[in-house]
Order: C-alpha cells, then sequence, then structure tokens
C-alpha cells in the first residue's frame, strides 16, 4: 500500500478511538463525536473551534451556517471540501456552544496532532480565536494576526499556519466578509507555495520532505469519519 493508502488506515484506526473517547466530561453530553471529514491526504486543513447543535447531530464538521459561508469561500478559490480536510479544536459539542473549556482542549489536542501527523498538511487554516491561540501558543487576537502566514512545529510536522477569521464572525458582522474573502484569496495563494522543509529534529520515520516527489494516491474522502 503506497504511503498516503497506509496514513489514510492509521487516521481511520484514530477515529474508531476518538468515536468512543471519555477522556473529558463532553462525552457525557456529546450526541457523536465529530471527528472531523475530507481528504485524508489534503494539503490544506481548516481547523475551526467545536461543533455546533448541527454538527452533532450529524458527525461532520461546519454543516451548520456557518459551514455554509466556509463552503462558498472555498469556492471562491476554487476548492471544494473533499479537498481539503475539516477538524475542530474540540471533537464533541460544549453544551449550549459556550467557549472550549482549558481541560477539553488538552484532552483533544493529542488526536488533532494525529490527524496533523497523518493527513500531512501543508498548510493549516485556522479559524477564529480558539484554533489560531491553541495552533500557534499565542495568545493575540485573531483580528491582529490573520491573514498573515506563520510556520509552526505541530508534533512531528512543520507546517504553514494561516489565521482566518471565524466564518461565524462575518456571519455576524457582515462587513467582514470582505475580510474573509481576501483572506481566502491569500491562502489559495499560499497553497501554491512549496511545503515548508520539515525539521529533521522533529520529524518521524517516513516523512514528505519538501522536495519529494508528491504522493500519486489521493486519500480517502467524507464520511469514512463520521457514523
Ligand atoms: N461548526 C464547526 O464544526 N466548527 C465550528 O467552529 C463552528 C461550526
Amino acid at each position: 500500500m503506497s504511503g498516503a493508502g497506509a496514513r489514510r488506515d492509521e487516521l481511520v484506526a484514530v477515529y474508531r478511538t476518538a468515536s468512543e473517547c471519555t477522556l473529558c466530561p463532553l462525552a457525557e453530553t456529546r450526541a457523536t463525536v465529530v471527528f472531523g471529514a475530507g481528504d485524508a491526504d489534503a494539503d490544506l486543513m481548516f481547523i475551526g473551534e467545536a461543533p455546533g447543535a448541527e454538527e452533532d447531530r450529524r458527525g461532520l464538521p461546519f454543516v451548520g451556517r456557518a459551514g455554509g459561508l466556509l463552503n462558498e469561500l472555498l469556492g471562491e478559490i476554487g476548492l471544494g471540501r473533499d479537498d481539503v480536510f475539516i477538524a475542530n479544536t474540540l471533537m464533541c459539542r460544549p453544551p449550549g456552544n459556550r467557549d472550549p473549556q482549558p481541560d477539553e482542549l488538552a484532552a483533544c489536542r493529542p488526536y488533532l496532532l494525529e490527524k496533523v501527523r497523518l493527513i500531512e498538511p501543508k498548510v493549516i487554516a485556522t479559524l477564529g480565536n480558539f484554533a489560531t491561540k491553541l495552533i500557534t501558543g499565542d495568545q493575540t487576537g485573531i483580528t491582529r494576526v490573520r491573514g498573515r502566514p506563520q510556520v509552526h512545529h505541530l508534533g512531528v510536522r512543520t507546517v504553514r499556519v494561516f489565521p482566518i477569521l471565524h466564518p461565524a464572525a462575518a456571519l455576524r458582522t457582515p462587513k467582514l466578509r470582505p475580510t474573509m474573502s481576501a483572506d481566502f484569496a491569500a491562502l489559495g495563494r499560499l497553497l501554491g507555495e512549496p511545503a515548508p522543509v520539515q525539521d529533521p529534529a522533529s520529524a518521524g520515520q517516513g516523512e514528505r520532505r519538501a522536495d519529494d516527489a508528491p504522493e500519486p494516491d489521493r486519500g480517502g474522502q467524507l464520511d469514512i469519519f463520521a457514523p
């Protein structure tokens, strides 16, 4: 099996473990673990905040109103949901859509790092404050850091991180919509740049290097990571 196929199978195994996770109290109130969805070999990964009511019901990320806007913005740069992988800082819905709590973020973080390790995205677009602060480790607010690429080491991977406003912010404040379009256009350009060179100190075995030939096998699709 190709590298991409093996990574996809490992990701499905992580999904199976995650779908029974009881590492934080959200396990008691969720309906479904929302692992993430999309191409298991995507160059672009999105990290949002947490599932809402519709996501909790269907087991898929960004399928409510914010998801509609995310789909629209992806379309503006010629991409669809099955070209990317979409995940969240938390896989379980916080009751009443309250903010993620530190213990919940800490419990879910190893799963997120496994997704990054196995999908090997070139670029991670963080949507909103929670994802951006979690992934960059910097507490500066999203309005100050959005639209500027950074490079970070996440577990064993080195990735470009591109902070963007959360789509829900543009739904609440429509004047932010052009900023989101501009940031998605910049994201499209960033995808055209080579992947950052993997840090040999943190890279694991079988790492894809910036100068490697691309994998021929484009991996798994949307609903293999949902009930
Ligand atoms: N839906 C998600 O899956 N994540 C969010 O952050 C918001 C809506």
